[in-house]
């Protein structure tokens, strides 16, 4: 468990949830901005390339900026990149004028994990288990407006896997 030189009101520790996480050193107040996601700007062929050498060698700290850029919290980045995903968020991302901000999405009680939908698409969830561990949670790192988004078939797929996770999960 240490302090973040980051952000007054975080601590960075082991997660439960995988690897480091953070988690809130007092008591936040909902709409709090906790901290901003930094890192190097990078255009999406750049994006590609090191996902796909992250991938096999790491963890991936990229984030989707807009359409063209992203930012990878691997170079110049920040205690941001720590924040695992959670389906059952208490954090959410609010992008203004090109900056990536972590928000409370509600009061958030010293000690808790800090969690955000990372959003992934209905596309290449089924490579990301989720383990957030909350009631809510939807078995990989899959966001929710990509379940809205999702066919009848698609989202029958979805439900399918879930459901062979989780069982599988509790014969573990
Ligand atoms: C930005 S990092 C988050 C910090 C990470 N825990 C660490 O120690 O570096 C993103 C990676 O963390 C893991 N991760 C984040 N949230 C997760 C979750 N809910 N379930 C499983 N793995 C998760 C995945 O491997 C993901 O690619
Ligand atoms: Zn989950």
């Amino acid at each position: 468990m240490r302090e973040s030189p980051d952000s007054p009101w975080i601590l960075v520790s082991d997660s439960a949830i995988h690897g480091r996480g953070v988690f809130a050193k007092m008591d936040i107040p909902k709409g709090t901005k906790i901290i901003e996601y930094t890192g190097e700007k990078i255009t999406k062929e750049e994006s590609d390339k090191r996902q796909d050498r992250d991938n096999e060698n790491g963890t991936v700290y990229i984030f989707t900026l807009d359409e063209t850029h992203d930012i990878d919290g691997a170079v110049n980045g920040n205690d941001a990149r720590f924040i695992n995903h959670s389906c059952e968020e208490n954090c959410e991302i609010e992008i203004d004028d090109g900056r990536i901000w972590v928000i409370a999405m509600r009061d958030i009680k010293q000690g808790e994990e800090l969690g955000y939908d990372y959003s992934f698409d209905k596309d290449c969830y089924e490579e990301h288990p989720c383990k957030c561990g909350s009631k809510q949670c939807r078995g990989f790192i899959l966001g929710n407006d990509a379940v809205e988004e999702m066919t009848e078939e698609q989202k029958k797929e979805w439900l399918e896997r879930k459901a062979a996770r989780f069982a599988h999960n509790a014969e573990v």
